[in-house]
């Protein structure tokens, strides 16, 4: 790129704030469809790491689509883009010493490999939210599987847009044969070691 002139060798770096916040950075990204209970295991994981003193930063595909990625719909197109901001947004968190908590279908394993590449293969902790379609569309939590079926939403994943399952995921939590409260202790207890400061 012309005219650009980083300055990445002068900024303070992951470790200085590592051990400034007395914690390891870690990019948790939870992949899953739409009502698998991503949203819900964030959450619970960040409200678990607040209490234990940990500082992190969730980011919600619903939340980052009413602010930097408004301008983006569902299109395999702007899903690449959506993916792509949140994973540049993450890495900088993860850069300042944060533990970020990424909640986002990311349906593809072409958009998933373009999330670890920015952030990094060290930093990037995949978590497959693994619930069937039939179960979610069962939930239907916010009422859009309906509306999917009905045509009043094109492209909706696991409708007419597709979901592949990652094939090799660093933790796979299965929502629709574990309660809640299991579901969250999981995550919990398989993050907790690779947070932790030492
Ligand atoms: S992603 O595919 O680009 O990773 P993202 O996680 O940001 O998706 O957004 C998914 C959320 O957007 C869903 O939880 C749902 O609330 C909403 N949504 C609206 N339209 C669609 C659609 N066509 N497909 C999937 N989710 C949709």
């Amino acid at each position: 790129m012309e005219h650009i002139y980083p300055i990445f060798d002068t900024i303070l770096n992951q470790e200085q704030k590592e051990k400034l916040n007395r914690q390891k950075s870690l990019v948790i990204w939870m992949v899953g469809l739409s009502g698998s209970g991503k949203s819900t295991i964030a959450r619970s994981l960040e409200n678990n790491l607040y209490e234990m003193g940990y500082l992190t930063k969730l980011l919600d595909g619903d939340n980052l689509r009413s602010g930097i990625n408004n301008n983006l719909g569902f299109s395999e197109e702007d899903r690449t883009e959506n993916i792509r901001r949140a994973a540049e947004v993450s890495k900088l968190f993860a850069k300042c010493g944060v533990v970020t908590i990424c909640s986002l279908i990311s349906p593809t394993a072409a958009i998933r490999s373009i999330a670890k590449e920015i952030i990094g293969e060290d930093l990037f902790y995949e978590v497959f939210i693994n619930c069937p379609l039939e179960v979610c569309e069962q939930r239907d939590v916010k009422g859009l599987y309906a509306k999917a079926r009905k045509g009043e939403i094109k492209k909706f994943t696991g409708i007419d847009s597709p979901f592949e399952n990652p094939a090799n995921p660093s933790l796979e939590i299965r929502t629709d044969l574990h309660s809640i409260e299991a579901c969250q202790a999981q995550l919990l207890n398989n993050i907790l070691p690779r947070i932790k400061f030492q």
